[in-house]
């Protein structure tokens, strides 16, 4: 190792400033020759008791330090932000921004040379990837791991999947509340995040596809000690990623965005996928478009067999051999000139690893579950810069239909008249939901899969096309059109739909259109009025005023790119 790593601008001064750099640390009982010159490893963790699926993370620091110490580092850990889906109010999605600027600023003004971020719950990922990338320095990802598969009355549960169908049962009389309290406990029995191919699994599978974490990281359950292997041994491995100076943006190149696109769709991934891969694109100057989702992935087959899309469990992928066994089906199709943490390509990692233990769960690439999996971008009069919807969560019937618009101007409305019994509506209308997007909730919230009316489920009806400008918890199901762009929030059509416009989908075409005649929408749009913002103060202000739309990613518009790893000027 030649060059001075940038840890030595703090604890490598002869002055002053090195005596205040060095001397304060020592309390934690930091000997002299920690501050040598070795490489100083970040571990950024997003643990917190208010984020159930990273409450584990204490464990997986200490066996990550245990790596990076055996490998000759220096290890720190530090927190940041921690974004939990169940709890925070009104959406986590609202802070995802938020905490990937306390990601950045932290490791940027920090004496880091390399950092290592433990991510589970959904945005704890693209947020702390995100942070990661508008630094530059040597990353890995180390994700958390799924809960186990929730076991009920002897049938495979999975996180959020079936707290969908336990609404619905409640709704209609088929589950008690004693039941459904019982069942809470079954669902989740395990440390992790939701086991099901829901955000977070997602979001697992898409930085070990960008080629960010160790091979075969996403799908290792939570409570497995394989978990905390893993961890070890990154922390061993980005020692070596800052010796041989193997920055985040030699990973994060055009081609391994293609090929995370390809996995996401052949694993059946959240429609969140989008939006953060996205985000974690304009970061790090890679121009990726929401068409190139539909052109690069929608033609990939499903090839996991995983609820919401299928029937399995994270931890059945597990077992069936991981994604290592997803990547070598995809061997074809993806870029093989890309390095990951390895220093190496996936096909190099994956050698003698891609024996697949169940063919239920993963299929081959010639027998898939799905032709087409990925998620497709619609457009029209009621989208003109596109909306998504993940056709294999979808009632295929409903990817062509023609429907009355019954509409909701807002969550409240929605919550307030969806169960009357005097609503006009059947099973054949299009519900419409305004005001979900990121302006308009704020933070565009995970509620545009909403629940049907009851009187429709009581029919055993359960699907219907719905459309908002919000999004879908990856855990759910059901053909939902999705962040529809520019959202009704800053006068996007979709605001300007009134109940019994006749809405027309149809997914092979990639059409969403409204029936309504422009000189029609122009009247309609010279009498709307723009919703006042819920606040006039704070970072809630500032998101509103900079947030892009969901097609651009929702970052903040001045988030965009990098400013790099250089702070010049010291603190005293
Ligand atoms: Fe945390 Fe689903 S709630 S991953």
């Amino acid at each position: 190792m030649s060059k001075k790593l940038r840890s030595q601008d703090w604890f490598g001064k002869k002055d002053k400033d090195g005596i205040i750099y060095r001397s304060w640390m020592k309390n934690q009982g930091m000997p002299t020759d920690m501050f040598d010159g070795r490489p100083v490893i970040g571990i950024c963790n997003t643990f917190s008791e208010l984020t159930p699926c990273n409450a584990h993370f204490r464990e997986i620091a200490e066996s990550v330090k245990r790596g990076v110490l055996e490998a000759g580092g220096f290890p720190v850990e530090f927190p940041i932000m921690s974004l939990g889906e169940t709890l925070l109010k009104p959406t986590a999605m609202l802070f995802r921004n938020l905490a990937s600027m306390d990601a950045e600023e932290s490791i940027r003004g920090n004496p880091i040379d390399g950092v290592v971020l433990l991510t589970g719950c959904d945005k704890t990922t693209p947020s702390t990837v995100m942070g990661a990338a508008s630094v530059g320095l040597p990353t890995i990802v180390v994700p958390g791991g799924p809960m186990l598969n929730g076991k009920y009355k002897g049938q495979d549960i999975g996180s959020g999947t079936h707290v969908w169908k336990f609404d619905e049962d409640m709704k209609t009389g088929k589950m008690t509340q004693e039941d459904c309290e019982f069942a809470e406990s079954c669902m989740s029995r395990s440390i992790g995040h939701c086991m099901t191919m829901g955000t977070a699994s997602t979001m697992a599978c898409m930085v070990e596809a960008l080629g960010l974490t160790l091979s075969g990281a996403a799908a290792i359950p939570a409570a497995d000690s394989r978990k905390k292997v893993m961890a070890q041994l990154s922390g061993r491995r980005i020692v070596y990623m800052v010796k041989e100076n193997l920055t985040i943006d030699k990973i994060l190149t055009r081609e391994a965005f293609e090929n995370a696109i390809k996995v996401n769709a052949a694993v059946g991934g959240s429609s969140n996928f989008i939006i953060h891969l996205t985000a974690i694109a304009g970061r790090i100057g890679v121009d990726l478009k929401l068409e190139d989702f539909d052109t690069i992935g929608s033609k990939i087959p499903l090839l996991l067999n995983l609820m919401p899309s299928g029937k399995y469990l994270m931890e059945d992928f597990y077992y069936a051999g991981g994604l290592p066994v997803i990547l070598n089906e995809l061997k074809n199709h993806l870029h093989k000139n890309v390095v990951t943490v390895t220093g190496k390509n996936h096909h190099e990692n994956i050698t003698g690893n891609t024996s697949c233990y169940n063919e239920d769960v993963i299929a081959t690439y010639e027998k898939p579950f799905q032709t087409e999996a990925g998620c497709v971008v619609v457009k029209g009069n009621l989208a003109l810069n596109g909306a998504v919807i993940k056709p294999s969560a979808a009632t295929p019937s409903l990817l062509k239909h023609k429907g009355r618009a019954v509409v909701f101007e807002s969550i409240e409305d929605y919550h307030k008249r969806i169960d009357d019994p005097n609503l006009d509506i059947d099973e054949t209308c299009v519900m419409v939901l305004k005001y979900v997007g990121p302006v308009g909730y704020p933070g565009m919230a995970e509620v545009g899969n909403m629940a049907l009316p009851k009187k429709i489920l009581e029919k055993g009806i359960k699907d219907m096309v719905r459309i908002s400008d919000g999004r879908m918890s990856g855990t759910a199901y059901g053909t939902a059109v999705l962040h529809v762009s520019p959202e009704s929030a800053i006068g996007g059509n979709l605001a300007l739909v009134q109940n019994g416009d006749m809405i027309e989908l149809d997914v092979v075409q990639r059409k969403l259109h409204l029936d309504v005649s422009d000189e029609e929408l122009e009247k309609r749009r010279a009498a709307w009025e723009k919703p006042e913002p819920v606040t006039h103060r704070g970072y809630v202000h500032l998101y509103i005023n900079h947030v892009m739309g969901a097609d651009k990613g929702a970052d903040l518009d001045f988030l965009q790119g990098s400013s790099g790893n250089t702070v010049t000027r010291d603190s005293h």
